[in-house]
C-alpha cells in the first residue's frame, strides 16, 4: 500500500533539491528522501526495510545542518504535528508537541496561554523533535529545564520506546541522541512542564537583562521576556530567509581552570562564564573576532558581522565552500588561543568525513 492515508507508506522520492530545507541555503541534491505526517507511516516504513541505521538522516527544520557533498541516505523529513496540554495538579501543566511542530510556534503557544517555561528560547528555528538531540539553549535557559520525556521509533527494535529526561543524557549542546543513540531513534514527540502563574522569570543573561532595564521593566513577565528575546535575536542574528546561515556555526568551547587562568594572562578582557566544577566556557564568536574574522567574507561565504559565530551564505555557496572557510577559522583560532573550536552544526554529506575541518 501506498498513499498518503494514515498508515500508508509514503512515497520514496528520488533525486530532491534539498535547497529549500536547509537554511544555510546551500544547494544539494538528496539521492532519496520521503516525509511522514504520523508514526504509523513511520512505522509503515520501517516495516518495509526503508530505515536502516546509518544510511538515514532525520530532518527537521534543517536549521542546524550543512549539507556538503553527496547525500546519500535517505532524508527523511518528521512533519508530526498535533499539540496536547495535560493539566497537572498545583498549576503545572504537560504540554506534549508532535516533532514537527514548529519551536517558535510552540513557545508562541506556551506564552499566550500563559504557560511559563520555555519564553527565553523564542525564536530559535527549528522543530519540536530536533530540540532535545541538541538541548537547544538560549538566554540562560536550555531544553533541559523543562523536558520530561519524548517518544521515539527505536531503528533497531521496529518498536516505539520512551525516554525520560534522565535517560537523555543531556550536556551543553548534547544528548545521547548525539553519542552512543546517535542515528538509532527518530523522534515522534517531545513532552514539556511547563508552570502558569506565579512564573519563574530568567533573566540573569547579561544582554535580556540589558534589555529589560532599557525598557524599565522591572517586574517582566513572561511575555516581556519573550519579546526582549525576540528583539535582541532579531537584532544580532540574520534571518536565514534573507541571509542564508545555521545559526552558531561552532559551539563555546569549555576549559579547564589551568587553560583559563593562562588565557586570562594574555587577554584580559576576555569573558567566560562557569560550566560545572573546575570548568570555564569562553564565546567562541570572541575569539573568532578577536582573530579579525568578523564579518570577514571570502567568495560567498563569511561570518556575519554583528555576531561572529554565524556564519552566512551570501549566495550560491556550496557546502564544501563553508567548510573550508569554517576550517580556516578554525585553524586560525588554535594558532592563535591553541583552542580547538568544534562545529555545533551537523555535518551530512560525502564531504563530512573528508573535509579540513576538524569536527572533534
Ligand atoms: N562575542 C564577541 N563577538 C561576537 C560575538 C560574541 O565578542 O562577534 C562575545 C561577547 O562578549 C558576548 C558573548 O560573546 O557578550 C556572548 O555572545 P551572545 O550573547 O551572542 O551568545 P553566544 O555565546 O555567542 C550562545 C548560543 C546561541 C544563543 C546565545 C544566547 C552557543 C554555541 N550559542 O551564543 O545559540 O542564542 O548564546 O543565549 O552556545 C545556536 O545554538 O545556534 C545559537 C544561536
Amino acid at each position: 500500500m501506498s498513499g498518503t492515508g494514515k498508515g500508508s507508506v509514503p512515497e520514496i522520492r528520488k533525486g530532491i533539491d534539498l535547497t529549500p530545507w536547509n537554511t544555510m541555503s546551500v544547494k544539494a541534491v538528496a539521492e532519496r528522501f520521503t516525509s511522514v505526517q504520523n508514526s504509523e507511516q513511520l512505522l509503515a516504513l520501517h516495516r518495509k526495510g526503508e530505515l536502516r541505521i546509518g544510511d538515514l538522516f532525520v530532518l527537521g527544520g534543517g536549521s542546524n545542518v550543512l549539507f556538503a557533498g553527496r547525500v546519500d541516505p535517505l532524508v527523511l523529513k518528521v512533519e508530526i504535528g498535533g499539540l496536547e496540554q495535560i493539566e497537572l495538579e498545583n498549576g503545572a501543566v504537560h504540554l506534549r508537541a508532535g516533532a514537527g511542530v514548529n519551536w517558535h510556534s510552540l513557545v508562541t503557544h506556551a506564552v499566550r496561554r500563559g504557560l511559563g517555561g520555555i519564553e527565553n528560547l523564542a525564536l530559535i528555528p527549528g522543530t519540536a523533535g530536533a530540540a532535545p538531540i541538541q538541548n537547544i539553549g538560549a538566554y540562560g535557559v536550555e531544553l533541559d529545564d523543562r523536558f520530561v520525556s519524548l517518544e521515539a521509533l527505536d531503528l533497531e527494535s521496529g518498536s516505539m520506546c520512551r525516554f525520560e529526561r534522565s535517560d537523555c543524557r543531556f550536556g551543553y549542546r548534547d544528548s545521547l541522541f548525539k553519542r552512543s543513540g546517535r542515528g538509532r531513534y527518530v523522534v515522534t514527540s517531545i513532552t514539556l512542564r511547563l508552570d502558569r502563574e506565579p512564573h519563574i522569570i530568567r533573566r540573569g543573561y547579561r544582554a535580556l537583562d540589558d534589555w529589560l532595564q532599557e525598557q524599565k521593566l522591572e517586574n517582566p513577565g513572561i511575555e516581556d521576556i519573550y519579546d526582549a528575546v525576540v528583539a535582541i535575536r532579531s537584532s544580532k542574528l540574520p534571518d536565514p530567509k534573507e541571509l542564508g546561515n545555521a545559526g552558531s556555526f561552532f559551539k563555546n568551547p569549555i576549559l579547564s581552570e589551568a587553560d583559563w587562568s593562562e588565557l586570562k594572562a594574555h587577554y584580559e578582557d576576555v569573558p567566560g562564564w562557569p560550566a560545572g566544577e573546575g570548568q570555564i566556557k569562553v564565546p567562541a564568536g570572541w575569539l573568532i573576532e578577536k582573530a579579525g574574522w568578523k564579518g570577514r567574507r571570502e567568495g560567498s561565504v563569511g561570518t556575519y558581522n554583528k555576531q561572529a559565530l554565524v556564519v552566512v551564505n551570501h549566495g550560491g555557496a556550496t557546502g564544501e565552500e563553508v567548510l573550508q572557510f569554517a576550517s580556516r577559522i578554525q585553524n586560525h583560532v588554535r594558532e592563535k588561543f591553541a583552542i580547538d573550536l568544534v562545529p555545533e552544526v551537523n555535518i551530512i554529506g560525502s564531504m563530512a568525513g573528508q573535509s579540513e575541518l576538524k569536527t572533534s
